[in-house]
C-alpha cells in the first residue's frame, strides 16, 4: 500500500507553477516578460513551457507576441474554495488538500485514512490533474490539467460498509442538485451514479473503502466533473461524453463550482450514518434519467432487459422483467438504454443482490 507522502507526486517544477498562474489569464506574455519574471533566458523560458506543454497543456507561440494559453484556464483556488464551504458542514472538515498534481485524489485520501484510521472529521483533496485517473468498472478516468473537477471527500462510518448501502446515489443526487444551482440545465442521472445531459456523461463517482468492511471504516468519495476537456484528450472514451461549459452559458469559476459541490457532497456525507438511501429516494428518482423506459443491464450473470421502475430504499434497481418486479445491486453492473423499439426477451433468472454498493461502484 502507497504512504501519503508518495502519492502526493508534485511533478511540475516551481518555475512552471509560476508561468502557470500567470498566462491562466489567456494573454500573451512575450518571452522577456517570463525571462524576467523566472531570472532565466529567452531560451530557458522556452524549456520551461516544454515542458507545461509535455503535461497537456496547449500553449500557443507566435513571433512577435510571445505565448498564449488561449481561452486562459480557471485554476483552483484554495482561500476561495474554503471561504465559500457553508458553514454548518465545513465544522467538521479537517483538512483541505489543493494538488497541482496527483495519481488520484482517491489513492491520497485512502493512503491518509489508512495512516490515522482513527480520524473523525472530513478531508478533502483536490487536484488540477490526475496522472492515473480511475473510473468505475476498472475504467481509466480523463482529468487534463484545470480542465475538469476532480476532488475527493473522505468520511467515517461506524457501522461498516451496510451503512453505506445507496451512498453513492445520494451522492450523484447531491452533484445533480449542485449542478442545478449552477444553471446546468436537464441534469439527470442514471443509475447507479453517473450525471448525464441528455444521454451524455458529465460526471461520475467513485466510492472507495478502507478499513473494517464491517465496522469502523471510512469511504472515499470521488468526484469526477468534465468541465473544458479538449476533444483530443478524450479519444478513448468510448461513450458519448459533454462538458459542462457546453451546456451552461457562463460558466462560475472552477472554485466556484469546487465549492457548491464540495458543499453539497459533505451534507450528504455528514448525515448518511443516520438517515439511509430512503430520505432521497423519490428526489433521485425525480431526477432519473430511465425510469419508465426500457434499459439494458450487463451484469457479471449475463445481459438482461427489463423497464425501469424505480429504486429500492436501499438504491437497488428496481427492473420489471417479463412482468415480474427484480432488484439489481452492485458495482459492476451497467446500464443502457435498450436500443431496439421492440423489446428483446428478458432473463427471469434472479440476479443476487450484493452486500452493498459502496464498496464497487
Ligand atoms: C465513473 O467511472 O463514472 C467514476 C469516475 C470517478 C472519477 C473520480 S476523479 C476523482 C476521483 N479520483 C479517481 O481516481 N477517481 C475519482
Amino acid at each position: 500500500m502507497s504512504d501519503a507522502t508518495s502519492i502526493k507526486r508534485v511533478a511540475f517544477s516551481e518555475k512552471q507553477l509560476l508561468l502557470l498562474k500567470l498566462m491562466a489569464d489567456g494573454h500573451w506574455h512575450s518571452g522577456e516578460s517570463l525571462g524576467a519574471l523566472l531570472g532565466v533566458s529567452r531560451a530557458a523560458v522556452w524549456k520551461v513551457l516544454e515542458g507545461i506543454c509535455d503535461h497537456g497543456v496547449q500553449i500557443t507561440r507566435v513571433r512577435g507576441k510571445g505565448y498564449c494559453i488561449e481561452g486562459g484556464l480557471s485554476l483552483l483556488d484554495e482561500h476561495s474554495i474554503r471561504a465559500q464551504l457553508p458553514s454548518g458542514v465545513s465544522d467538521r472538515v479537517s483538512q483541505i488538500h489543493v494538488l497541482s498534481e496527483v495519481t488520484s485524489t482517491n489513492d491520497f485520501l485512502l493512503a491518509q485514512v489508512n495512516q490515522s484510521p482513527e480520524r473523525d472529521g472530513n478531508m478533502i483533496c483536490l487536484a488540477e490533474m490526475q496522472t492515473k485517473g480511475r473510473g468505475r468498472r476498472g475504467r481509466a478516468w480523463q482529468s487534463p490539467y484545470a480542465r475538469s473537477l476532480i476532488f475527493s471527500v473522505s468520511q467515517a462510518f461506524d457501522a461498516g460498509v451496510a451503512a453505506m448501502e445507496g451512498l453513492s446515489l445520494a451522492v450523484g443526487l447531491a452533484l445533480a442538485e449542485g449542478l442545478s444551482a449552477l444553471g446546468c440545465p436537464h441534469v439527470c442521472l442514471k443509475w447507479p451514479n453517473d450525471i448525464l445531459i441528455g444521454q451524455a456523461k458529465l460526471g461520475g463517482v467513485l466510492i472507495e473503502i478502507a478499513g473494517d468492511a464491517a465496522g469502523r471504516c471510512h469511504a472515499v468519495v470521488g468526484v469526477g466533473i468534465n468541465i473544458s476537456i479538449p476533444q483530443e484528450a478524450m479519444t478513448s472514451v468510448e461513450q458519448p461524453w459533454c462538458n459542462l461549459a457546453s451546456v451552461v452559458e457562463n460558466v462560475a469559476t472552477r472554485s466556484e463550482i469546487a465549492a457548491m459541490l464540495t458543499g453539497n457532497v459533505l451534507r450528504i456525507l455528514q448525515s448518511f450514518e443516520s438517515v439511509g438511501f430512503k430520505h432521497y429516494k423519490e428526489v433521485w428518482e425525480s431526477y432519473s434519467a430511465h425510469i419508465g423506459q426500457n434499459v439494458r443491464l450487463t451484469t457479471p450473470a449475463g445481459v438482461i432487459d427489463g423497464c425501469m421502475q424505480g429504486v429500492s430504499e436501499k438504491g437497488a434497481l428496481r427492473l420489471e422483467v417479463d412482468g415480474d418486479m427484480q432488484e439489481f445491486i452492485g458495482g459492476e453492473i451497467s446500464l443502457r438504454l435498450h436500443s431496439s423499439e421492440e423489446r428483446a426477451p428478458g432473463i427471469s433468472r434472479p440476479f443476487k443482490k450484493g452486500v452493498g454498493d459502496a464498496s464497487s461502484s
